[in-house]
């Protein structure tokens, strides 16, 4: 047999087994700045850690003694056939973690058979992620850029072919993530070479990562943010990017307008949000803190999910994210009404640590788990999963309807 290629080498068991081992892999190549960007949340990143915690509260109730000969985990989004029952979270800045970034890991979603949700400060143009992959594809869009660029961008990843688009609510500003403030995110890439100066010296103790970086052009301009008459976007840091982004429930009308696709709002905490955005015309809710990266001390998005799915009562999908770090995770969350889930830092460390490689191996890690889960819990398939199978704690079930 051909030995591995160093990537999948770096990513193979016995050193990576679960995705968090692939965590340190990720801090060890990346610069300080970029791995904390990756790995941070906001202000005392309460609900960062709280979304992983609060898996631990829901208990399975397996059937024992029943044979499971296959597993069928595909379930299907906005209309599109998947083979597993999660897709990859849009991600920002995916191409400053590796040179292969977002169009690495759409082909490695591609080739699992499932979807990935590319974001708007995004490194590659949305036609070559497009490219890469087989599997479908969803843009999700910040109003970077003022209304023309947005309209320039939806106009492009429709003729495209993206299967939907996910309007994230979250960011009416950036959440305060002290690491990036403490590291220098902002002066790295946008400050002048003074301002850099005391922020460097982690860099440029990372030479590996920094000549690929460099090789790949480094500070690009944002591909996927293009004013009309004035070409695309410089690289701007999170917080200027975000303090431009707020959408209210009026601009779904432009937007909807725009696209004329289908359309996710994305993070959905309440069921009185969850129906507001089924009367602004989204055909599905993504309940998501956003990993904890905006305002701290929200619930986890596992929490908030039974809320979500009781108000829409079946009339939208319901997609999750947030937390999610190993299958059963995925497991728990269908078992409580959700359609589909998506994975964001469990890719995102594969991704900082190995390419696209690394994804491949937490698609794959997660993948086993859900097979494993469900033969586990006496179940065959992922469309058979409800609330008999998880025990939830009293307090979930007294939340507002
Ligand atoms: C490094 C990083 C960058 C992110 N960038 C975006 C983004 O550009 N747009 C967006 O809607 N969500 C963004 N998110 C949020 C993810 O889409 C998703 O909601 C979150 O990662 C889920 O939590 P998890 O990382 O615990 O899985 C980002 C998350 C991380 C970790």
């Amino acid at each position: 047999m051909a030995p591995l290629p160093r990537a999948h080498r770096k990513v193979a068991s016995p050193r990576v087994v679960s995705v968090e081992d692939m965590r340190p892999l990720a801090r060890r190549r990346l610069p300080k700045a970029v791995f904390d960007y990756l790995d941070g949340g906001a202000e005392g990143e309460v609900t960062l850690r709280e979304n992983c915690r609060a898996f631990e509260d829901l208990t399975f109730r397996p059937r024992q003694a029943v044979a499971v000969a296959r597993t069928d985990l595909r379930t299907r989004a906005l209309g599109q056939d998947l083979a597993l029952p999660f897709m990859l979270a849009p991600v920002g800045y995916t191409r400053m973690m590796h040179r292969d970034g977002e169009a690495a890991a759409a082909r490695a979603a591609g080739k699992a058979g499932t979807g990935y949700c590319l974001s708007t400060i995004s490194g590659h143009p949305l036609e070559d992620v497009k490219a890469a992959t087989a599997g479908p594809v969803f843009f999700q869009l910040y109003l970077v850029g003022g209304r023309a660029a947005s309209e320039a961008v939806l106009e492009r990843a429709r003729k495209a072919g993206y299967a939907g688009l996910l309007v994230t609510i979250d960011t009416p500003v950036a959440g305060m993530r002290e690491r990036d403030h403490r590291n220098g995110m902002k002066e790295l890439i946008s400050g002048g070479l003074l301002d850099k100066v005391p922020f460097l010296p982690n860099v440029l103790s990372h030479p590996r990562w920094l000549a690929s970086f460099l090789l790949d052009g480094g500070l690009r301009p944002l591909p996927n943010v293009v004013v009309p008459g004035q070409g695309p976007l410089a690289l701007l840091d999170v917080g200027a990017a975000l303090a431009e982004t707020t959408v209210t429930w009026a601009d779904f009308t432009w937007i909807r307008d725009c696209w004329r696709g289908p359309i996710v709002a994305k993070g959905v905490l309440s069921g009185d949000d969850a129906r507001r955005a089924v009367d602004a015309g989204a055909v599905a809710v993504s309940v998501s803190n956003h990993g904890g990266r905006q305002l701290d001390s929200v619930s986890a998005s596992i929490r908030a999910l039974p809320e979500v799915v009781a108000a829409v009562g079946g009339q939208v999908e319901v997609w999750l994210d947030g937390g999610v770090r190993r299958g059963p995770d995925i497991v728990k969350a269908l078992c409580l009404g959700a359609n589909v889930v998506l994975c964001g830092r469990a890719y995102a460390y594969g991704m900082a640590a190995a390419g696209e490689a690394g994804v491949t191996r937490a698609i794959e890690i997660l993948r086993a788990d859900v097979d494993r889960t469900l033969r586990l819990l006496g179940c065959r398939s992922v469309a058979e999963l409800d609330r008999s199978y998880v025990d939830v704690p009293k307090a979930w079930e007294l939340s507002k309807g």
